[in-house]
């Protein structure tokens, strides 16, 4: 049960986003939603958008959000009790901090005694702090399974924003599908949900053709083909052919009946030869991650990190002129780059020189500011190698 409230009541024209991957979780937002809405960067983790009008269901579609949230009135105003139905009984509630650089306990004690006072004043004598023991946030699932009336706080123009929890996605889902499918490949597959995100990316939609030309098990077509985009497939591996194949089958005989399934082809091919695969076909989108640079077991040195990279560089250079022939003039091109932070703490990411000459421009949404690529699908992880994304547009 994602909507916390039934999405049909929110008439809320501002919605607050809590990112699970970053800058690639507030692209997500802005395809999802289309130029209509703005989406405004607050800070690492959270988005302010501005709905204009486009529907708050569109929100169930992102798979790059922890939670959504409707934005409250200052917690000591009047309007605030006056903004939320509370319920009659006992309830519990939590309080999730983002954003702060400081000492976060000792904000987060604040704050949450702040809104337990204003909720005793409020005659909620009842309400029930649950407190997360990982950090001064509530995470989504937990907001679900202990029915927890959840408050987002984060700064913002030195004052605190308050929100209350509306939505939060169903990431079970997503993780019963990369456990439960006949072929797992975790150390080289995505996530589902990442790959759910990256086809958002994409734009495909419902009777459009998305390429993955380095499919392997067949993660990101399997996200495509449950949004209804009909897929192709190709890998030089054999083996991976036939995952691929059995994983896309059992998604679809798993699918919600009623509706025209979508239809995928998974060959056996080389992404620097596609004309061989696909002769003049052309695709709507195209979506991949061509390579993983291997684990690593402590943070290498900048000389070893940009070697891995050029490593990695010919391989897409070498498929990129491929993927954008087999592109549609306007379709868009995802790809996951290794992005590795060295041990003097330096990033180094893949980047593109020849787009230009493969007839491919960075993908800009319309109404948003400049986009810089690759974008860091997230902020926080501990790992070295990382991923990053860039989607480009066929000229
Ligand atoms: C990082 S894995 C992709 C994993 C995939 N996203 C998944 O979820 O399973 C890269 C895949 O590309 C394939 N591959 C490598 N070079 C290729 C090439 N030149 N043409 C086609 N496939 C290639 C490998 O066999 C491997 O399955």
């Amino acid at each position: 049960m994602p909507f916390l409230v039934p999405s049909e009541s929110i008439d809320s024209e501002s919605l607050i986003l809590v990112l699970a991957f970053g800058d690639a979780s507030l692209l997500e937002a802005r395809c999802v939603f289309g130029g209509g809405a703005k989406v405004l960067a607050r800070c690492d983790d959270i988005a302010v958008a501005d709905l204009n009008g486009v529907r708050f269901n569109r929100c169930a579609q992102l798979a790059g959000v922890h939670k959504v949230a409707l934005p409250l009135p200052p917690v000591g105003s009047p309007e605030f009790g006056e903004a939320i139905t509370f319920p009659e009984k006992n309830f519990n509630f939590s309080v999730s901090l983002y954003c702060v650089q400081g000492d976060r306990e000792a904000e987060y004690d604040e704050l949450s005694e702040e809104l337990l006072l204003r909720l005793r004043e409020l005659g909620l004598r009842k309400a029930n702090l649950i407190r997360s023991r990982s950090g001064p946030e509530l995470h989504s699932e937990k907001v679900v399974s202990r029915s927890a009336m959840d408050f987002v706080v984060f700064p913002m123009e030195a004052t605190n924003q308050w929100g209350v929890t509306v939505y939060v996605p169903e990431t079970e889902a997503f993780k019963e599908r990369s456990k439960e499918r006949p072929y797992i490949t975790s150390g080289i597959s995505l996530s589902s949900r990442l790959a759910r995100l990256l086809v958002n990316l994409s734009g495909a939609i419902r009777g459009q053709v998305l390429l993955d030309p380095f499919c392997g098990s067949g993660t990101i077509l399997g996200e495509a083909l449950l949004k209804g985009v009909d897929c192709v497939g190709v890998d030089r591996n054999h083996g991976s052919v036939e995952r691929a194949k059995e994983n896309l089958s059992w998604l679809l005989s798993h699918g919600r009946r009623g509706e025209a399934p979508p239809s995928f082809t998974v060959v056996a091919g080389d992404a620097t030869n596609l004309r061989r695969s696909l002769g003049d076909r052309k695709v709507d989108a195209v979506v991949s991650e061509p390579i993983l640079v291997p684990k690593l077991s402590s943070p290498p040195s900048l000389e070893k990190a940009r070697r891995l990279v050029r490593h990695a560089s010919a391989i897409y250079s070498e498929a990129l002129y491929e993927m954008s022939g087999a592109l549609k003039p306007g379709g868009r091109m995802v790809l996951v780059v290794p992005s590795i932070r060295t041990a003097d703490g330096k990033e180094v990411v893949m980047s593109f020189d020849d787009l230009h000459e493969a007839r491919l421009r960075p993908f800009q949404p319309a109404g948003a500011p400049r986009c810089e690529y690759p974008l860091q699908v997230s902020h926080q992880s501990t790992r070295w190698v990382r991923r990053a994304v860039y989607v480009l547009e066929r000229v």
